[in-house]
């Protein structure tokens, strides 16, 4: 329950928890209840717990081992050429097009996915009309096709938190230019059934643009997936599907993100795209790409830190999603801004809040060592 106080906490924490002095309250910009535990309860109730000497990224859905040594090396050995003009992309595209079996045609490598879906929202607003997206999702595309004036028809998530395709059909209005979906989600790292999922994108995409961000894509070990590219390498058009370097490649500074989509789709992103690639990027996600041994280290540290963090929702009865990408979503029961106020003082980032789900929290996989502690922080504080 929001706000309670555990029996443990009280014995804990104490006089110093009871008497929590609103001043010395820790929860900085939130103000204060008679429930805010003080900077002495939370440091004397944390003094037992070892501390990591750096703080914990839980927050960004980023690769805590990224780039892999070989994607490394390619960095530095791409500082020889960084006086030149090069067309720094066009091995990575061969590369992709012979990894995904399709046209190089298909193909645009954008600054991070971010840009490919700022593209995409740029496109869904150019006329006048309204974007149909799942809610929760994630900001990139919607948020600019946003602030250059379409329409945003939000779509709850179901009462099992997954993307309602059926109540976002019936959302769809004639001026709807796009279609927005995220497999697996963000915040809530779930699946859309590859069946529904193909059907409606097929059907949507008749008369409008379907766009399928897949940044987790390489994540995912479930018989129930299945990525939208093979419909572009069907011939199929007004779909674009993107991907990112960012996640399991651990590239997120470097700004390497793809968009597959028909060539006319493909050249059109390309005439509205502002970024330019950078040489150190093309060529540490060239190296990565072809590094599967790191890709597979990942997968493996990435299941043993949400074996942690699940492992202690079952215990403490905590309802979560089940993840199929680097985070997971927990219903803490507790406001956000308190759990994310309170880890931070612990030396842990989580996840920003995801309106209208405020007593969620969005825990990204940072090393298993790493997410032990937080377990630590997490039991004593609300276990
Ligand atoms: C679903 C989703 N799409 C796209 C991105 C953007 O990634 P990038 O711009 O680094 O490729 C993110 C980043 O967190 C994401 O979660």
């Amino acid at each position: 329950m929001t706000g309670t106080i555990s029996r443990r906490k009280l014995l804990l924490g104490g006089a110093a928890f009871l008497g929590a002095g609103l001043a010395d309250s820790v929860w900085r910009g939130i103000p204060a209840t008679p429930f805010t535990p003080s900077l002495k309860f939370l440091n004397s109730a944390l003094a037992a717990i070892p501390r990591p000497d750096h703080l914990i990224r839980a927050s960004s859905n980023e690769n805590p081992y990224g780039p892999s040594q070989i994607a490394r090396q390619a960095i530095a050995d791409a500082m020889i050429d960084a006086n030149k003009y090069l067309n720094h992309g066009s091995d990575l595209i061969a590369h992709l097009s012979e990894l995904e079996d399709i046209s190089q045609d298909n193909i645009a490598i954008g600054s991070g996915s971010g840009e490919i879906l700022a593209v995409g929202g740029l496109m869904a607003s150019l006329t006048p009309g309204s974007v149909v997206c799942p809610d929760p999702t994630f900001g990139g595309l919607i948020s600019y096709a946003d602030n250059f004036g379409a329409e945003l028809i939000r779509v709850p998530v179901n009462a099992n938190m997954e993307t309602d395709l059926q109540a976002m059909y019936n959302a769809i209005r004639p001026d709807t230019t796009l279609v927005y979906l995220c497999n697996p989600n963000n915040p809530i790292p779930n699946l859309i059934d590859r069946q529904a999922l193909r059907d409606f994108v097929l059907e949507v995409s008749r008369d409008r643009m379907v766009f399928v961000d897949e940044a987790y894509h390489e994540f995912v070990d479930d018989p129930a997936y299945e990525s939208m590219l093979g419909l572009i390498r069907d011939g199929h058009k007004n779909i674009i599907v993107s991907r990112t370097a960012s996640k399991i490649h651990g590239l997120a500074a470097l700004r390497i993100g793809f968009a597959y989509s028909h060539p006319d789709h493909i050249a059109d992103m390309q005439r509205k795209m502002t970024g330019q690639l950078n040489i150190a990027g093309a060529r540490a996600a060239l190296a990565s790409y072809q590094d599967l041994e790191f890709q597979r280290y990942t997968l493996t540290q990435n299941r043993k830190a949400l074996d942690v963090v699940e492992g202690m929702c079952d215990e403490l009865g905590l309802r979560y999603i089940k993840s199929h990408a680097n985070f997971t979503f927990i219903h803490t029961g507790r406001d956000i801004n308190e759990v994310s106020a309170a880890m931070r003082e612990a030396g842990i980032l989580i996840g920003r809040p995801f309106p209208p789900m405020l007593d969620w929290a969005r825990v990204s996989m940072a090393k298993p060592e790493e997410m032990e502690y937080f377990v630590q922080v997490y039991r004593t504080l609300y276990g």
